[in-house]
């Protein structure tokens, strides 16, 4: 019999590559989603898990349940016997953190500590969660390294990943017999090779790739490059991109690391490569064989200049490492959004 797996959180863009990549490897996906960020198809189940559905032909077991309806949560707990949970569910948005601190606070803490209660009282103990390199701040040293020290995040969405960081370690302290593993994401990009699912922002996307694109598509006239002052090569502010793919196999890493060790410990997810904002326009330029024109703007409020993994102790005891080259990044990303100019909203 399959593991059963919950994913929470898991019809979003990180969470819906995931649990392609967990069929794949042969685990049993009970995924649950709040559809705050995710576009409802039919016969209830989000339309990123349909395309998913599609893609493979296997059927995924989908429950539509919010972190902070604790009962709900114990309901499905009572259901299923999971043998681990792989935690994606969040606000994610760093602006609109900085504009709603309460409601990141509500969310991300409260709904991590109703999934924390209800694991330990029904005996799950194996945690994979969904972290970020935001929690390094701005870097003291670079490549940054699983040592650097975390907490100096500026804004609420970067401090709820650090916070959960911090009640998972302490939970696996109270009880000796948990195992938890924090994957620091650093830039995930790119999509399935399908072409049939990939990041959605709703409204004006805040991160680069999902922006380029959408100009390179034509939905946008232009992109703003936040600063060309900044103490790199060009000027742009460089980042360690990675694909979702690669990022997805990490979290089939985690959960088979999670079978032999104990305690909490955390994982760079990146290539160790970074790239300027010019050099990602010029890959998606390539990519796409379209012009992305750009205005140089000021810098965004919060920004770090550069940053990038080194990624070895994830290779070293995951036995994992990012495969994909940021060619094949931007042409999976381009597959993506040419085949689907408004996202998940685009008819087939
Ligand atoms: N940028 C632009 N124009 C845009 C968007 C971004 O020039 O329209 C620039 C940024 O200034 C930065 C780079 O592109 O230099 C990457 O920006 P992203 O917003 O794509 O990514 P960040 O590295 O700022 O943020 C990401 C995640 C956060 C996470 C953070 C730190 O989105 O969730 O990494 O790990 F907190």
């Amino acid at each position: 019999m399959a593991e059963k797996v919950l994913v929470t959180g898991g019809a979003g863009y990180i969470g819906s590559h995931c649990v392609v990549e967990l069929l794949e490897a042969g685990y049993h996906p009970v995924v649950i989603d709040n559809f705050h960020n995710a576009i409802r198809g039919t016969h209830g189940l989000p339309e990123s898990l349909q395309r998913v559905q599609k893609i493979l032909g296997k059927e995924i077991e989908f429950e539509e349940v919010d972190l902070l309806n604790k009962d709900a949560l114990s309901s499905l707990f009572d259901k299923h016997k999971f043998s681990a949970v792989l935690h994606f569910a969040g606000l994610k948005a760093v602006g609109e953190s900085v504009e709603k601190p309460l409601l990141y606070y509500k969310v991300n803490l409260t709904g991590t500590i109703h999934l924390l209660e209800v694991m330990s009282s029904h005996g799950v103990k194996k945690l994979v969660f969904s972290s970020s390199a935001t929690v390094y701040g701005d870097p003291k040293y670079l490549p940054i390294d699983e040592s650097h020290p975390v907490g100096g995040c500026t804004n609420p969405y970067g401090k709820t990943k650090y916070f959960i960081e911090e009640m998972i370690k302490d939970q696996c302290k109270a009880e000796g017999d948990w195992c938890a593993i924090l994957l620091r994401y650093f830039n995930p990009i790119g999509a399935h090779v399908s072409g049939r699912i990939g990041e959605d922002p709703q409204g004006i996307p805040n991160n680069l790739m999902p922006y380029v694109s959408q100009v390179a598509v034509g939905r946008r006239e232009y992109l703003n490059v936040f600063g060309n002052d900044y103490n790199t090569p060009d000027g742009t502010g460089v980042r360690d991109y990675i694909h979702i793919v690669d990022l997805a196999k990490g979290h089939i890493a985690a959960l088979k690391r999670l079978e032999t060790s104990s305690g909490c410990k955390a994982y760079n997810l990146g290539t160790g490569v970074g790239y300027s904002v010019l050099q990602m326009v010029k890959a998606m330029e390539k990519a796409s064989g379209k012009e992305v024109p750009y205005k140089i703007v000021a810098r965004r409020e919060g920004d770090i200049a550069t940053c990038y993994a080194d990624p070895a102790l994830a290779a070293a005891e995951l036995g994992w490492k990012a495969e994909y080259d940021l060619d094949r990044m931007c042409e999976d990303l381009w597959r993506w959004q040419s085949h689907n100019p408004t996202g998940f909203s685009t008819e087939h």
